[in-house]
């Protein structure tokens, strides 16, 4: 089998290549172009490809990808949102993802977020490098005893609950599912009552049609004043610029962001030597309480050998012609 894999980086290369040992069978060339409507033409004569988080697999995307014969888009990812499944079903081409590398290693970095942002670890790193000892400005909140309000409680939501019952924080989730497994230490409310109620909101429901800008300026204002907010799931659960408003008004003691509207076509790449005025990215990185890290939330080893490990088990179900809970379309 031959496996075209797109928007390869090293790190991508060497946690495949790991585990690509114990599949003599299968061939993988690495391109860093991105997977989109113009770049499936490099697919001819590979079965599947291979794509992350922020390729454009669109409609004409898949109707390239068919036309040169190829059999399953593996998304090395859990997230599926910019896949066009329906299309994909209609063309026969299958959609395969990881769903659950590593759920831990991103609630780890929600928390590491929510700590950032509330103790100024970032300003208070930059000042001590300037020799600057003063701590004004930096002053932070205490998580124990608070309540923190997780916005579904899947896999990476239910180790986030886990997390701030350690801190000794009392727990409301929302969900549209109750996860049992939960029940009995967490606290389920409706949205509007987390909003109320949360000194921390911590968000972990996938981005569907129905719930794109949940976080919007009616939402913000139904939060308490001096919350903190962290979005790990993806960007367009928050109205960016209802966002923006509210940190002028100082709704937020301190908002932490891995996922924001504008990072496709920023993440993983170096702009360092670019001028970004206008972007609403910059506009977010403008607010000394705002932290943002690069949708780096499933970057750990465990995480990588994990998607690896899953990956090219979902390559050798598609030879095979398998269909299991891996499968999206
Ligand atoms: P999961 O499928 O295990 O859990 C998602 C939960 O959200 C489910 O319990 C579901 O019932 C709930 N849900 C669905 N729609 C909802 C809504 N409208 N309101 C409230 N809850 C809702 O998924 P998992 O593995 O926990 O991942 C969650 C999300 O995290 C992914 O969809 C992805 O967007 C994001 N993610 C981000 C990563 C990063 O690097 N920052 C890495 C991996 C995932």
């Amino acid at each position: 089998m031959r496996i075209l894999f797109y928007a390869a980086k090293s790190y991508d290369k060497e946690s495949f290549d790991v585990v690509l040992a114990k599949y003599p069978d299968i061939e993988i060339d690495y391109t860093d172009h991105e997977l989109g409507p113009r770049s499936a033409a490099l697919a001819m004569g590979y079965d599947v490809v291979c794509a992350f988080v922020s390729a454009k697999v669109n409609s004409k995307t898949l109707q390239a990808l068919a036309g040169r014969g190829v059999k399953a888009v593996l998304m090395r990812c859990a997230g599926y949102n910019n896949v066009d499944l329906e299309k994909a079903k209609e063309l026969g081409v299958a959609v395969k993802i990881v769903p659950g590398y590593s759920p831990e290693g991103v609630a780890e970095l929600a928390m590491g977020l929510a700590l950032a942002t509330s103790r100024r670890l970032c300003k208070s790193y930059n000042r001590i490098r300037e020799n600057d000892y003063s701590i004004d400005g930096l002053c932070g909140l205490n998580f124990y005893g608070k309540t923190a309000g997780i916005i579904g409680t899947g896999k990476i939501g239910a180790a986030m609950c886990r997390i701030c019952l350690g801190f000794g924080m009392k727990v409301l989730a929302y969900d549209v599912y109750e996860n049992p497994a939960l029940k009995d230490r967490i606290e389920y409310v409706s949205l509007d009552k987390l909003l109320a109620n949360s000194d921390f909101i911590s968000i972990h429901c996938p981005l569907t049609e129905k719930n794109h800008h949940m976080i919007n300026t009616e939402t913000i204002a139904k939060m308490r004043d001096g919350v903190i907010l962290v979005n790990t799931s993806r960007g367009g659960l928050i109205d960016t610029t209802d966002l923006i408003r509210a940190l002028k008004q100082g709704k937020f003691h301190g908002v932490g962001l891995d996922v924001y509207e504008e990072e496709a076509g920023n993440v993983y790449e170096n702009r360092s030597c670019e001028m970004n005025f206008s972007s609403t990215t910059s506009r977010l990185l403008a607010f000394p309480n705002v932290v943002m890290t690069s949708h780096q939330g499933f970057y750990t080893k465990e995480a990588l050998n994990a998607i690896a490990e899953t990956t090219l088990q979902n390559a050798k179900d598609v030879e095979k012609g398998l269909r299991t809970a891996n499968d999206v379309a």
